[in-house]
């Protein structure tokens, strides 16, 4: 395979979508780290697995199902990917994204991104969502290497807006009806698969971020490369190293991925009708 997506893969993999469901997708939707749930929430859902998508990569974590879903949710149209790609599994920034370009290929507008992050900034707490204001791409790759195709987007893109302020804006109204906290703050995406050092994440709180995770950013950055307005949203699943007296591990992610889920959810079919 070679290092770059080529428009014909990204049109090939639409094309099977689409062959396989009549839905239109107007959202498209990534879920992070046990934030799977909100797929049992998809109407009429076409469930396609990863692995018969032609050029899609196979998802490794546990944690993370690879599957695609289109469906419906409070009557908007959905293409949900439970499970996503990081660069730490070995694929390119590029593959990570990939599925992002798919979304646009089949005609999806906006996209809602989120994740299970560590917090930085003190005064989060273990629990929290965060809505992401803007990021920092420490991972020191680009998904956007190569030769530029101008049919997925300019050389050069923008990233003044990455996370648009008019989705921002709804969301923070949504949430406003709902009673538990909503952070707003930066993500710094780094490579993993470590967490990081408590040096790191005092560097990285002195940088101006304020929760830390290991996926994202390269989606966000192509899905601006094609011109989708995006929304993220960080489940704050720890504090991040050196903060609290005690190791980091994946089960504690998830468990409070699991605590969070009502709030989270209740959260999320609230924002999709507004987006
Ligand atoms: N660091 C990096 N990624 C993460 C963390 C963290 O503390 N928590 C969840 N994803």
């Amino acid at each position: 395979m070679s290092l770059v997506t080529t428009y014909n893969q990204v049109q090939e993999a639409a094309a099977y979508i689409q062959s396989r469901t009549s839905h239109q997708p107007e959202i498209g939707l990534i879920l992070g780290s046990g934030l799977g749930v909100l797929s049992n929430l998809v109407e009429n859902p076409t469930t396609i697995a990863y692995e018969d998508i032609p050029h899609f990569p196979k998802s490794t974590v546990e944690g993370h199902a690879g599957e695609l879903l289109i469906g419906t949710i409070r009557g908007r149209t959905v293409m949900l990917m439970k499970g996503r790609f990081h660069i730490y599994e070995g694929y390119g920034p590029e593959l990570t994204a990939f599925p992002v370009r798919v979304m646009k290929a089949v005609g999806v507008k906006q996209l809602l991104v989120t994740n299970a992050a560590g917090g930085i900034n003190t005064a989060y707490h273990a629990g929290d969502l965060m809505l992401i204001s803007d990021h920092l791409n420490l991972t020191a790759r680009n998904p956007l290497i190569g030769p530029n195709d101008e049919q997925f987007g300019v050389r050069f893109p923008d990233m003044s807006e990455a996370y648009s302020k008019r989705l921002r804006a709804i969301a923070k109204e949504v949430a406003a009806r709902h009673s538990f906290t909503f952070q707003e703050g930066v993500y710094v995406g780094l490579l993993g698969p470590n967490y990081e050092t408590p040096a790191e994440i005092r560097m990285m709180r002195t940088l101006g971020a304020d929760a830390v995770g290991m996926s994202t950013v390269s989606e966000v950055i192509v899905a601006r490369h094609a011109g989708l307005e995006v929304l993220g949203i960080s489940c704050i699943s720890n504090m991040a190293a050196g903060i609290l007296d005690q190791p980091l591990s994946h089960e504690e992610v998830m468990e409070t991925a699991e605590q969070v889920k009502e709030q989270f959810l209740g959260l999320v079919l609230d924002i999709i009708p507004a987006m």
